[in-house]
């Protein structure tokens, strides 16, 4: 079947790049990506590319190429279903935060409503693509809901997680490792509907590139890859806590480690834990997974990857009091850094946000800088951790436009996004204007420590030795 039109429900960090990319790549196919957030559509539609809702290196450009000529984003969900060949599905699936499976499960009740529109409005064939993140068999359940509630319509369902990093997701698009099709694979009709999308992908991603598989194959692929990613993550940063106390330097051990071909150096970097929209979220999904089946090792072997990020933000933000005479009570403190990393203005499950609220219930008084997140979005997250009333948070974080302002006067900085630009301050002008001793907490191992030491900072490090690394006068390991 050859595809002329396609619509995608979910106008998000993934629907709106991953279509932007397959029209800029398949002129001849009418992309229309919609969504019930009016102001999402509205920020698409931007005259000023500068200002979509998504910010990603390089989407501007491919956004500004495409839109209006074979790329449309709208609010009118219905038409674009009623038109489409192929469907993605690419709404957001976080975990649940009521009833059976609260904090652990993911909530599939946008996913489910999307199932519902189309079968209500389909008048014929369509392939349904699960974009969005899915517990294993979730196709089995659109099944159901498309058969039992449509209008005699034919449906293919077919899975193609997105695995794009944010802050990559341009270059990740553009040149997958794999692209993962997951499709009825012993009928005739399924597997036309997986080379109908492989056809699309093949415009730019070479062939041995594409992976088919059966359905749940790929839906448990793209949890498991989030899985082992944040594991890797959660393990450095084990070994990080270790590094202090030994006089190791986590840098050099994650070096030793990735010159390793077996082991390889990616997602070695230790850091305040890691944040974002997805691992937690998968990670707990998987959990539930597991338990639900009855596989109490198994989840018990993955939860601990969660606890253990969980204790690297709190252990970064005690850290912090401790190192500050063991109270923060009214001393400004200056963040740098609010979004998850770098190069996205995506902040879900930020460690910012957490440490944060940790120096917050200790009174501190917080200046946030960040290049790219609105001043709204950093309240709003805050607020959404009900620990203080909204006028609290206001009072005690303030949002500077600036980072020399943000940092004047400050006891201490904590850097807690790799942005960049933070390597490239004057970081004497910060030191002139701090109070002494100038602390700061480098959550991402990203600034010159010997030049933050010439200047006169002290400065601590994630993973770096509490003591001269090189001397072997360190504290003695207790016996
Ligand atoms: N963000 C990532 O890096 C990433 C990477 C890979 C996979 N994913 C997965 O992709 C999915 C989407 O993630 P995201 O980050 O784009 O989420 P998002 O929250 O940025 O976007 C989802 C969008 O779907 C819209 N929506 C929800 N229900 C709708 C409905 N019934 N009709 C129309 N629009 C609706 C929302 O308004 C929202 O704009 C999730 O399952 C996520 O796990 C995300």
């Amino acid at each position: 079947m050859k595809i002329k039109n396609i619509c995608c429900i979910g106008a998000g960090y993934v629907g709106g790049p991953t279509m932007a990319v397959i029209a800029q790549k398949c002129p001849d196919i009418r992309v229309t990506v919609v969504d019930i957030n009016e102001n999402r559509i509205a920020a698409w539609n931007d005259e000023n590319v500068e200002k979509l809702p998504v910010y990603e290196p390089g989407l501007s450009d491919i956004v500004k190429e495409a839109r209006e000529r074979n790329l449309f984003f709208s609010t009118d969900v219905d038409s674009a279903i009623d038109k489409a060949d192929m469907i993605f599905i690419s709404v957001n699936t976080p975990t649940k935060t009521y009833g059976i499976g609260k904090g652990m499960a993911a909530d599939l009740k946008w996913i489910e409503l999307c199932a519902r529109q189309i079968a209500s409005i389909a008048k014929d064939d369509k392939i349904i693509i699960e974009k969005s993140t899915l517990p294993v068999r979730t196709a089995a359940a659109l099944r159901d809901i498309l058969d039992n509630t449509g209008n005699g319509v034919k449906y293919q369902i077919l899975s193609n997680p997105e695995f794009l990093a944010e802050g990559t997701a341009v270059q990740d698009l553009l040149n997958p490792d794999r692209v993962l099709i997951g499709g009825d694979i012993d009928t005739e009709d399924g597997l036309q509907a997986i080379q109908s999308l492989s056809e699309i992908y093949e415009r730019w991603v070479p062939k041995e590139r594409i992976l088919t598989t059966n359905v749940w194959s790929s839906e448990l692929s793209k949890l498991t890859a989030n899985a082992f990613l944040a594991q890797r993550v959660s393990s450095i940063n084990a070994m990080s806590e270790l590094c202090e106390k030994t006089g190791a330097d986590v840098h050099e051990v994650a070096q030793a480690l990735g010159m390793d071909s077996r082991i390889g150096s990616k997602f070695l970097q230790s850091s305040v834990g890691f944040g974002g929209s997805c691992f937690q979220k998968d990670i707990l999904n998987l959990v539930y997974i597991a338990k639900s089946f009855g596989l109490n090792e198994v989840a018990d072997y993955w939860e601990q990857v969660i606890i253990m990020n969980d204790y690297q933000k709190r252990r970064f933000a005690n850290n912090m009091i401790q190192t500050l005479f063991n109270t923060v009570s009214g001393k400004k403190i200056t963040l740098l850094g609010w979004a998850f990393k770098k190069d996205t203005n995506d902040t879900r499950e930020s460690a910012a946000i957490y440490v944060a609220d940790h120096l917050l219930n200790e009174e501190a008084e917080i200046v946030v800088y960040d290049p790219k997140v609105e001043t709204e979005q950093i309240y709003s997250d805050l607020d959404y951790l009900k620990s203080r009333s909204k006028e609290a948070n206001r009072q005690s974080l303030k949002v500077a436009n600036n980072p020399y302002e943000a940092c004047k006067d400050a006891h201490a900085i904590a850097v807690l996004t790799e942005w960049e630009e933070f390597k490239h301050y004057d970081w004497e002008k910060i030191y002139d204007n701090m109070l002494k001793p100038a602390f700061v907490f480098d959550g991402r191992n990203l600034l010159n420590m010997e030049e933050l030491i010439k200047i006169g900072f002290v400065p601590k490090s994630v993973g770096k030795p509490e003591y001269d690394a090189k001397s072997f006068s360190g504290p003695a390991i207790a016996s």
